[in-house]
């Protein structure tokens, strides 16, 4: 008689339980079927010069960087992080709860002059800013209302202050209206946070943040935007999208990314003083985690140099010069395109094996751009994701734009403005939204 088999262990239970999960079982059918285009998850072996990675033994211009000023580069931004690594080591050593090093502060005064705000509180990421603040700032008779296409991590914080006993809803993408009904719809309510992100990143669409405003401020709420795309990239000095749109913070709570453009680590909520304080009581994600490493607080102060000085404008423009090339050569081939606001454009493919097959198209031709496909996108609105740098030279985005010609000339089909009248405007918008939503890194 066979023996028994033995039952199987519950980590192996608990591994198949998720390969029958929806979405793993959409990502790993796109693995198996599009090995050699399935260009995810990869490893860069090496990088060179401004923008050239190593990647499976072959060396291309890197156009999936959110760098976007190229100062991950800059030798005066690496230089601050040595002088910090051998100012402070390697670590801070404890939460900040007990005590942060003498760089942390001065970033944030530093940081808070910059934006023209009473405050400003750095977390290790924006994420956990934002899981950390939005639970932090309401309690159980505050009412959180996002835009339906806020990004994914203040929805995330906006679940914690909900099993909190926060209510929480959404209202339409970018509606000042919907949001008046949303907010009416929820009375009675001590507070509302009014969840929204100053640019979606894909859609390249900017919040309309005085609107927004206007009708929380009337209904006692405050907006709360993460402005991770705008900050260091967008507005004067890179200050982002908030004080220009609004003129001041009043009812306003702005957070921003010290990782992006910033080229350093981090996030930081910028508030009012009183607010800081009672963020570094209330934050879980402050307390009880760790900080940015010391060295890259100490980069911080380089970067808001560069931001304050003319060298800003320069940058800048030397970036929207190769967002207008690109968009130029990519509209001058009929391609389907969005975005620009950011330095982030967008190229419809559709058809989720024609996306991989386009994206290992260009690499093949030294370019990485990134290939976006469903859940991130809607199904069939797989997208070619293109992230401008100023670092880039002029000769890679010729390049990149002529790959693109030898693409649309292949037997790769990519949507054209003229085929099928609208339609494909019609699934960029949807493409666009969702990926705002979902994707938006
Ligand atoms: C709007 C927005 N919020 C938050 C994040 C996450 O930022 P971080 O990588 O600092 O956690 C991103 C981007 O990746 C973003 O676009």
């Amino acid at each position: 008689m066979a023996a028994p088999s033995p039952s199987p262990r519950a980590i192996d239970k608990l591994t198949a339980a998720l390969k029958g999960n929806t979405l793993v079982r959409i990502l790993e059918d796109f693995e198996a079927r599009f090995p050699d285009a399935h260009m995810k998850d990869l490893v860069v072996d090496d990088v060179r010069g401004e923008r050239e990675v190593l990647i499976e033994g072959k060396w291309v211009t890197n156009f999936g960087s959110d760098s976007f000023l190229g100062l991950d580069r800059d030798p005066r931004v690496l230089a601050a992080i040595r002088s910090g690594l051998h100012r402070w080591g390697s670590h801070n050593g404890t939460s900040r709860a007990f005590s942060s090093v003498r760089s942390n502060a001065d970033a944030e005064d530093r940081l808070a002059d910059w934006l023209g705000i009473e405050a400003t509180l750095i977390y290790p990421s924006v994420t956990l800013a934002n899981h950390g603040a939005i639970p932090g700032l309401v309690g159980r008779k505050d009412v959180i209302v996002l835009d339906e296409l806020a990004h994914n991590s203040m929805q995330e914080g906006a679940k914690l202050a909900q099993a909190g006993g926060t209510r929480v809803a959404t209202f339409p993408h970018s509606n000042p209206e919907g949001l008046e009904a949303a907010l009416s719809k929820l009375r009675p309510y001590r507070l509302a946070l009014v969840c929204v992100d100053g640019v979606y990143s894909m859609g390249g669409d900017l919040a309309p943040l005085a609107a927004l405003r206007e009708v929380a401020s009337a209904r006692d709420g405050v907006l709360y935007v993460d402005d991770a795309h705008g900050s260091g990239v967008l507005g004067p000095h890179g200050r982002g999208t908030v004080r220009d749109a609004l003129g001041n913070y009043d009812d306003a709570i702005v957070v921003g990314s010290l990782s992006k453009a910033f080229s350093c680590a981090g996030g930081f909520v910028g508030c009012t003083a009183a607010l800081k304080k009672l963020l570094k009581i209330r934050s879980n994600t402050y307390i009880f985690g760790g900080p940015v490493v010391p060295a890259y607080l100490e980069a911080i102060g380089q970067v808001l140099s560069i931001l304050e000085s003319a060298e800003y404008d320069r940058l800048r423009s030397r970036l929207d010069g190769h967002i207008d090339r690109l968009t130029r050569g990519l509209e001058a081939l009929e391609l389907v395109v969005s975005g620009g606001a950011a330095p982030i454009v967008s190229i419809l493919v559709g058809d989720e094996a024609d996306t991989l097959k386009a994206g290992r198209f260009l690499f093949d031709r030294g370019y990485y751009v990134q290939s976006v496909l469903f859940p991130a996108v809607p199904y069939h609105g797989g997208v070619l994701r293109v992230q401008c740098n100023a670092n880039h030279s002029d000769d890679a985005i010729d390049g990149l734009v002529s790959a693109f010609d030898a693409l649309a000339h292949s037997r790769i089909k990519l949507p054209r403005k003229g085929d099928r009248r609208g339609w494909g405007t019609a699934v960029l918008d949807k493409v666009a939204a969702y990926c705002a939503e979902k994707l938006v890194g």
